[in-house]
């Protein structure tokens, strides 16, 4: 019988691991996280009547809570920058690992971890979820099947609309230090699933990036007749993301932070934070070209201040291409055109494919994830290389720190540099 630990009661700990293994009858023994006030307003109010309390550990008593508890998995979701140390003591009591994204926030951290990885009987799982939305597999079903014939190019646009996008201005995801920047933060997901659809790792990058929307410098920032910035109240009564997003919980109210259940954080931002603040040392826009082993390349750009979330794709091969625009409005009304992709073989007619929808979570990608995270993973996940191991979380990292990287020092950057070969 597994038993888990999971390091950081975050909002996606819960909902995506504490409440879902609780549900399905898992031993969850106990959890880790500064905010001892967090966790037990968590036994206090969602626990009684579902299962005894969780015992509380403080970041430091890691190794105490592996003596007196006996897990047998531990579950990594607090802030990125946390997850390296607790990957790498997990490693060292032979413990198996199942990370969020990203693994971890630095290339750095990622030989850290490919080197304790190597030396213990334990392993990481990273929960790269995007894999398993369906429309996705279907794509890596159609170039598994040698449709495409060898892949060669692909164009992927995503944009994060205004809600999302700010509510990432607002939280430790704005400080490098904290989330290793959006390149890394939300760009491994979608790095993660191009190197996924067209099995091939990442070898060199090229890449601009900047601050365009957030900021001291935002052309959003509201200011007075005399060009003074408001702040507090006004700034809220004035500012367009807050007007936009008033009520919607995305933006905190002052006074404080809660997550699902209304539990409060203690953790880093009890007081206001606005979208103008000089801690923002992030950026919000970038493009990016990345070429592959065997020779693909991709044309990669991500924004965070769009009308609408998703993404256009644009998949080449050498006999045939996938194309697909997907999306929500921030209201969360379906773009056009988000149910159904086209392939178009080479030479022959092109074809409209519905796009499948299953039950469950996260347009319907939960109910496989949870099942290879906690079980065995199923047949179909294995024959689509489902599961992500250190090595892709490591590539998913360095591809987006070499998108900063290169932004920075305006350069390509080799992998290799970053996270060594494999
Ligand atoms: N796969 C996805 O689609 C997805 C979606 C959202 C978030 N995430 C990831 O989940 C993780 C949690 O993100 P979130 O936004 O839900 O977090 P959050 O801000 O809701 O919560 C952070 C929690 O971690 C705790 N914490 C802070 N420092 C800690 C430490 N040193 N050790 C243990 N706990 C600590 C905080 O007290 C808080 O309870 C991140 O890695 C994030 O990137 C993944």
């Amino acid at each position: 019988m597994k038993r888990y630990v999971v390091c950081g009661l975050s909002n996606r700990g819960l909902a995506s691991f504490v409440l879902p293994l609780i549900d399905a009858g898992d031993t969850v023994v106990g959890v880790v996280d500064p905010d001892r006030a967090r966790v037990e307003a968590f036994n206090d109010s969602v626990l009684p009547g579902v299962r005894e309390r969780l015992p509380w550990y403080a970041p430091g008593d890691f190794d105490r809570m592996v003596d007196e508890l006996a897990p047998t998995t531990v579950i990594v979701t607090s802030p990125d920058h946390t997850h390296a140390d607790y990957i790498v003591a997990a490693l060292a009591r032979d413990l198996d690992v199942i990370s969020e994204k990203p693994m971890v926030t630095t290339a750095a951290d990622a030989r850290r971890v490919l080197e304790a990885e190597r030396d213990s009987r334990g392993s990481v799982l990273v929960t790269h979820n995007m894999r398993y939305i369906p429309r996705h597999r279907q794509i890596k079903q159609l170039i598994q099947d040698g449709r495409l014939g060898r892949i060669t190019h692909v164009a992927l646009d995503y944009h994060v609309d205004l809600r999302h996008g700010g509510s990432y201005f607002q939280r430790w995801n704005r400080v490098r230090a904290l989330s290793g920047g959006l390149s890394v933060h939300k760009g491994c997901h979608h790095l993660d699933l191009v190197s996924w659809w067209i099995d091939a790792a990442p070898e060199q990058v090229f890449a601009y990036g900047a601050l365009n929307y957030y900021g001291p410098d935002s052309p959003h920032r509201p200011r007075d007749a005399s060009g003074k910035p408001y702040t507090g109240a006004e700034l809220r009564e004035h500012d367009p993301y807050y007007q936009a997003q008033a009520g919607s919980g995305v933006f905190p109210e002052p006074g404080g932070r809660t997550g699902l259940y209304g539990l409060a954080y203690e953790y880093q931002y009890p007081a206001d934070t606005y979208l103008y603040d000089d801690e923002i040392d992030v950026e919000d826009t970038y493009s990016a070209l990345v070429r592959y082993e065997g020779g693909a390349s991709l044309a990669y750009s991500l924004d965070f201040s769009s009308p609408w979330e998703g993404y256009r794709v644009v998949i080449s091969g050498t006999h045939g291409l996938i194309e697909s625009r997907h999306g929500r409005t921030p209201d969360g009304r379906p773009l056009p055109g988000s149910d159904t992709f086209t392939f178009s073989p080479l030479f022959g007619t092109p074809e409209t494919i519905e796009v499948i929808v299953r039950e469950g979570g996260h347009e319907g990608a939960d109910p496989l994830l949870n099942n290879d995270l906690f079980g065995e993973p199923a047949p179909e996940s294995l024959r689509q290389g489902l599961p992500a191991d250190a090595r892709q979380g490591a590539l998913a990292v360095a591809t987006g720190e070499a998108i900063w990287r290169s932004a920075m020092e305006s350069r390509p950057i080799d992998i290799a540099e970053l996270v060594g070969r494999s």
